[in-house]
């Protein structure tokens, strides 16, 4: 072990997902044991630094938790630089403030932010300000731009399959169709895979704009050619009535257009939790080492990643300012086409 004396942080912010736990313990492990550091992790994302809410982790506290769903820090959507934020007016101590006063007084070396999109762009403007940041991809939505993968998509990938395989099975019983919506924010990443792994029959995401009457067209058909049951796979982030969930919106729209029994699931929170999958678990591991092994080479300001299942490292000023969204001209669209998938368009 060397001995670094070096002093983090850790953080997880945004919406939990399976895999944060195997992602901390990956951290805090590889500090500890094999660079001598000294870890605080932080209560509820950036709440956590804002109000100095911390405490030093040992490594027993990091043993047992990496099958563990949620976060042992816990978590919360807090935005330090959101805009009324932004100035504290004449005396006020603003929460970016708050947060390089408290990172100081700890004496701090590096914080690492374990994160969605909006938590790498929080990682990038206290970047900006002047503090050592390494951030660390998670969501079930895989919308971080600069890494093939982000840790949660596979386990909440598998808690999808599931359910569109058991909605499968009554739908098929029923004649019915089945509309069922699927996480991912504005980005279509979630229902995609999920949709091609069920067997979805129309898969309706954000990125392909659809057509009512394509959709309504394509049950139809599939009517006429002796299938009275379809899957409908629909994103929560494509275009609907805003007074209605996109599931009831599609639903309404095919009730209307065939007549047929139509039924509509919303697959929510059961998406983020429980037990990270094998795939996560290991993804997470990787990426917390590699992390600790970044800072161990003053090697600050960027997000760790997986491109073509190397480990890599992207800028947080290039990962805290796009999102990633699916191609519509990607292979695997096409070869979904192939196999009679319609995307509605
Ligand atoms: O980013 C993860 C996610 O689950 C999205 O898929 C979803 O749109 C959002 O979080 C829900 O946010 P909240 O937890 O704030 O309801």
């Amino acid at each position: 072990m060397q001995m670094s004396g070096m002093k983090i942080g850790i953080l997880t912010a945004g919406g939990d997902c399976p895999g944060l736990n195997a992602a901390i313990r990956g951290v805090g492990k590889t500090a500890m044991l094999e660079y001598g550091m000294r870890v605080f992790g932080f209560s509820y994302g950036f709440s956590g630094l804002i109000d100095n809410d911390y405490q030093e982790l040992t490594e027993n506290q990091l043993s047992g938790i990496l099958t563990h769903g949620g976060t042992i820090l816990g978590t919360s959507r807090e935005k330090p630089f959101k805009k009324e934020e932004k100035n504290g007016g004449n005396g006020v101590f603003t929460k970016p403030d708050r947060i390089k006063d408290n990172y100081r007084n700890l004496g701090l070396d590096c914080l690492v932010c374990i994160g969605g999109n909006g938590t790498m762009k929080t990682a990038n403007l206290l970047s900006q300000e002047g503090l050592n940041i390494v951030g660390i991809p998670k969501t079930i939505d895989n919308d971080v731009w600069g890494t093939d993968m982000t840790f949660g998509f596979d386990s909440a990938l598998q808690s999808a399959t599931d359910a569109i395989d058991r909605l499968h099975s009554t739908a098929n019983s029923h004649r019915r169709i089945m509309v069922i919506e699927v996480m991912g924010h504005n980005t279509g990443w979630l229902t995609l895979y999920a949709g091609l792994a069920g067997g979805g029959d129309i898969i309706l995401i954000p990125e392909i704009p659809y057509s009512e009457e394509k959709v309504i067209d394509c049950i139809k058909s599939r009517y006429a050619h002796k299938k009275p049951y379809s899957i409908v796979v629909v994103a929560e982030g494509i275009r609907h009535d805003p007074k209605k969930t996109a599931a009831t919106h599609i639903a309404d729209i095919i009730k209307e257009g065939t007549g047929f029994e139509t039924r509509e699931t919303i697959l929510g929170y059961v998406q983020r939790g429980g037990t990270p999958s094998p795939y996560d678990r290991i993804l997470a591991t990787r990426f917390g080492a590699y992390a600790a092994q970044l800072i161990s080479e003053h090697n600050f300001g960027s997000m760790v990643a997986i491109q073509g299942n190397e480990l890599a490292t992207i800028s947080l000023s290039e990962a805290g300012t796009q999102t990633k969204l699916v191609d519509p001209d990607a292979l695997l669209i096409n070869h979904a086409r192939f196999i009679g998938t319609s995307f509605g368009d």
